[in-house]
């Protein structure tokens, strides 16, 4: 069975919890790992689930506009901010536009600020609904995975990233025909 992560990341945290999504499934699924520029649709169609992440910004999914802003917040003299190397790619919501109609089995991610919901956002919320506008049934809820104010992943989420990734393994399972 085979399992497709694709994320977007413009400083490396969504990227980081993508990867341990990756190792917590793959006791279960040959996983591809990719950032979107690399997420072809011979990969989404041949992938019996698809797990989608990206940051949140301004309280939903990232865009050409807040995408420049966190360049620029990098680029600025004595910022400590590392763009990914994948960051300023072709973005997530742009590729599940594209990504046509599919009976698949999917989940979604985020990163955000350690806060309320209420006050952050959630991009995972928006990418669950593409994923089902798509035709896709989510096996678990929308997930977030929690940074800093100053942009560090928290302490523990890394770590609780690989497990929710074994989590959508199982529960992946009951859905999945049984000759998969
Ligand atoms: C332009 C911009 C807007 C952001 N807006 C929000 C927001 O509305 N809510 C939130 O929780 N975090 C927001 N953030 C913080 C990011 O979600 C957070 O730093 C995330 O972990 C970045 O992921 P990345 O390292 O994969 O790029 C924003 C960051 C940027 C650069």
């Amino acid at each position: 069975m085979r399992a497709l992560v694709v994320y977007e990341s413009m400083y490396g945290n969504t990227h980081v919890v993508a990867g341990n999504i990756a190792d917590g499934l793959r006791a279960t699924y040959e996983v591809s790992l990719v950032p979107v520029a690399e997420a072809t649709a011979e990969l989404a169609a041949g992938a019996d689930l698809l797990v989608a992440g990206a940051p949140t910004h301004m309280h939903g999914l990232p865009n050409v506009a807040t995408r420049l802003m966190a360049a620029r917040a990098a680029a600025k003299a004595g910022s400590e901010l590392r763009l990914d190397p994948d960051a300023g790619g072709p973005g997530l919501p742009e590729w599940l536009k594209d990504l046509g109609r599919r009976d698949g089995l999917a989940a979604a991610f985020d990163t955000r600020i350690n806060d309320l919901p209420v006050i952050t956002g959630r991009a995972s919320r928006a990418i669950a609904r593409l994923l089902k506008r798509h035709g896709y049934r989510l096996v678990a809820a929308p997930a977030s995975f929690l940074v800093s104010w100053d942009t560090t992943l928290l302490d523990g989420e890394a770590a609780r990233a690989r497990r929710w990734g074994m989590t959508l393994a199982t529960a992946s399972k009951t859905h999945l025909p049984a000759h998969a």
